[in-house]
């Protein structure tokens, strides 16, 4: 199996503030201690896949600051190969410009904290807006989805950045899909050239050359899952699309993820991966 080793994450708690995050959900309030809960189970997992933690206090300014994965992009080197791990690393940073106003803080302290993790960073500028969640790189590209938070500009300047630094990269319109919020909430790279796609996207011509695998409406929450090494996360209750990537051969950790399901987050979102 090819899929990039990782090695770190970047995590934040939710504030008590959690509860009055953004949200389109209409499934209820969070229960901030229950998300607590969930949320010290997610790091649990990344541990036991092999990462180093660089856990954040919370930040009650910013109710969906625990979403750390919107605040930036990181972009690594890759060494792909037949039968290995690629090789990475990240040496750069693309700081986002949130498409929520009220999100738009979130990124300062992120940024203090990569650099001292000794990424470079560069960064969206006004008015180009992007939030990372609607990045999803493969080894070889990069999606990038157009939804009501990134808008052309913004999307415009990642793909130059991303072009400066040799990477390819496509865009993918989400902006009439009203199910998803970002484009990681239907779409998941797994390595091995395959995408988890949900049925809305399946005809998307730049998913041409993938392996997709397709996730049915009624199991839609379940596209947002991540590949950590040798393990794939994936949201609790899900159990045909659980299933589906067992056969494939992959060993999936499930997690508990309503509270943040409530709040449109998804597993992707609760971390910053590299
Ligand atoms: N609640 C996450 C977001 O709307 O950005």
């Amino acid at each position: 199996m090819v899929y990039k080793k990782l090695g770190r994450a970047i995590v934040r708690s939710p504030g008590a503030s959690f509860v009055a995050g953004l949200t389109r959900a209409k499934l209820g309030l969070p229960d901030y201690h229950r998300a607590l809960r969930q949320h010290a189970a997610y790091c649990d997992a990344l541990e036991s896949c092999g990462l180093t933690l660089t856990r954040l206090e919370p930040d009650e300014r910013f109710p969906d600051s625990t979403f750390v994965e919107d605040t930036a992009i990181l972009i690594s080197s890759r060494v792909s190969g037949p039968g290995s791990p690629c090789a990475s690393a990240a040496p750069m940073a693309v700081m986002t410009r949130p498409g929520a106003p009220s999100r738009r803080g979130e990124g300062q302290s992120i940024a203090q904290t990569l650099t001292e993790l000794g990424l470079e960073t560069a960064a969206i500028s006004t008015p180009g807006t992007v939030d990372g969640g609607d990045i999803c790189e493969t080894e070889s590209h990069f999606f990038i989805g157009i939804s009501e938070r990134t808008n052309e500009l913004g999307a415009s300047q990642l793909a130059d950045l991303l072009k400066s630094l040799g990477y390819i990269s496509s865009f993918v319109d989400i902006r009439n899909l009203d199910a998803i919020l970002h484009l990681k909430s239907g779409l998941a790279y797994l390595g091995d050239n395959r995408l988890v796609v949900i049925e809305a996207l399946m005809t998307e011509a730049v998913f041409k050359g993938y392996e997709l695998l397709a996730v049915e409406n009624d199991e839609a929450y379940a596209a947002n899952c991540v590949r950590v090494n040798d393990r794939v996360l994936v949201a609790a209750g899900f159990p045909r699309f659980e299933r589906k990537l067992t056969d494939l051969g992959y060993k999936t950790l499930a997690l508990e993820m309503n509270e943040f399901q409530k709040l449109d987050g998804g597993l992707s979102c609760l971390s910053l991966r590299f």
